[in-house]
C-alpha cells in the first residue's frame, strides 16, 4: 500500500522515532510511503508533500521535533476541508493514513474515519500524557525529566536565596507533568487542574512549612491550574486555535506575586514553556515511539482502520479511536494524594 503519514498540533520528542520505525519496517512490509506536511494544513493543500523511505528517516531516531513539521490546523474549520483531504490522498495516491497527534489531531481522522471512510491508524502523542486508552504517550517522559533538572537547579538557589521558587509546566486539562515532576523534584506544593486550588491555603501551607525551620520552598504549577471557584484556568493573551483551545501560560506569574504578598516571603517564577518539548527523546520516549510506529505500520497492514495504537500496561494494542478520545485521561487521584504525603 502507498501509506500518508502527518503529524499535528504540538510537536513532541519522539515523532520522528515513530515516522522511521513506520517506514522502516513498512518498507520490510512492501510498504511505500509519503509525508504530508504541516498536520492537516498539508493534507487539505497538498503541497510539499515528500516521499519517506530508508535515506530520508535515517539518522532522525534522536531528533526532536518533526521532519514533517506541524499545525493546529482543523479540516471542519474550513469549507470542502475533508474533501479537499480527500482529494490529496487520491492525487497522491495514499491508500491509507497514519495521522501522529492528540486529542485534536486523532479528533479530525476519527471523523475522517467515520464520516469519509478514510482508512486512518492514529498513533497517540502529547507530552501531556492526557490521551484515553493509553498508558503513556511519547514525549510525556522528556517533557518530565526536563522539569525535573529545572527544578533540581531551582532547589539549589531557592535555598541559597531563602525564596519560593515558583515553577509553571505544561499540562491544559491535566496534571501529569506537574506531579510526576513535581514528585521527582521534591515539590512543597503541585497544583494542576484537576484540582481548583485557594492560595491561601497554598500560603498557609507554606508557612507551617517555613516556621518548622525550613527557608525556601518549591511550587509547581500546571499552566491549566484552576482556582476555587473559578470557571476555567486563566487564559493569557491571543485568540482561541482552530480547535476552540485559548492560549494559556502566566498562572505562575500570578501566584509569585500573590504569595509574596501574602507571605512575605520572597519570590520567583521560572515559566518552563515550550522547553519542556524540545529537544532530544529520553530512551524510554525513543522506545516507546518505536513501538507504537511499527505497530500502526502492522494495523494498516492488517486492516485494522479507525484505530489507535496504544500501551496498556506493557503490552501495544489497538484501540478503537471513538473509545480512545471519549474522555481524556486525568490524574490518578491515588498519585496526586502519594504527591501530597510530601507538601508541606
Ligand atoms: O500539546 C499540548 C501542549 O503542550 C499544552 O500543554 C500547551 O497548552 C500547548 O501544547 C501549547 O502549544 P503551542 O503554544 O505550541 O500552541
Amino acid at each position: 500500500m502507498r501509506v500518508g503519514i502527518l503529524t499535528g498540533g504540538g510537536d513532541c520528542p519522539g515523532l520522528n522515532a515513530v515516522i522511521r520505525a513506520v517506514v522502516r519496517k513498512g518498507i520490510q512490509d512492501g510498504h511505500s510511503f509519503v509525508g504530508l506536511a504541516n498536520g492537516w494544513a498539508g493534507a487539505m493543500d497538498g503541497t510539499h508533500a515528500v516521499a519517506l523511505d530508508h535515506a530520508s528517516t535515517s539518522g532522525i531516531l534522536h531528533r526532536g521535533g518533526t521532519i514533517l513539521g506541524t499545525s493546529r490546523t482543523n479540516p471542519f474549520k474550513s469549507d470542502g476541508g475533508a474533501d479537499r483531504v480527500k482529494a490529496t490522498l487520491e492525487e497522491q495516491g495514499i491508500e491509507a493514513l497514519i495521522p501522529i497527534g492528540g486529542e485534536d489531531t486523532l479528533g479530525v481522522a476519527k471523523r475522517l474515519w467515520e464520516e469519509h471512510r478514510v482508512p486512518v491508524v492514529g498513533v497517540p502523542k502529547t507530552i501531556d500524557n492526557d490521551l484515553g486508552s493509553t498508558d503513556f504517550t511519547f514525549g510525556f517522559q522528556t517533557a518530565v525529566q526536563i522539569a525535573t533538572d529545572a527544578i533540581d537547579r531551582l532547589h539549589t538557589t531557592a535555598e541559597s536565596h531563602n525564596r519560593v521558587m515558583v515553577v509553571e509546566v505544561m499540562g491544559r486539562h491535566a496534571g501529569w507533568i506537574a506531579v510526576y515532576s513535581g514528585m521527582a523534584g521534591g515539590a512543597d506544593a503541585v497544583l494542576v487542574p484537576e484540582r481548583p486550588f485557594d492560595v491561601e491555603e497554598v500560603c498557609d501551607s507554606l508557612r507551617r512549612r517555613h516556621e518548622s525551620g525550613r527557608t525556601f520552598s518549591i511550587v509547581v504549577v500546571a499552566e491549566g491550574a484552576v482556582r476555587a471557584g473559578a470557571d476555567g484556568p486563566s487564559a493569557g493573551e491571543g485568540a482561541v486555535d482552530q480547535f476552540g483551545h485559548a492560549r494559556l501560560g502566566g498562572i505562575g506569574v500570578d501566584l509569585e506575586h500573590e504569595i509574596e504578598e501574602r507571605t512575605g516571603f520572597e519570590s520567583r517564577v521560572t515559566i518552563l514553556g515550550h522547553v519542556q518539548r524540545g529537544g532530544t527523546p529520553t530512551a524510554y520516549d525513543r522506545v516507546l515511539a518505536t513501538r507504537f510506529g511499527v505497530a500502526a505500520i502492522d494495523a494498516v497492514s492488517d486492516g485494522s482502520f479507525g484505530t489507535m495504537v496504544a500501551l496498556q500496561a506493557t503490552a501495544i494494542r489497538q484501540v478503537g479511536l471513538e473509545e480512545a478520545l471519549r474522555e481524556p485521561k486525568l490524574l490518578d487521584p491515588a498519585l496526586y494524594e502519594t504527591a501530597e504525603v510530601f507538601f508541606g
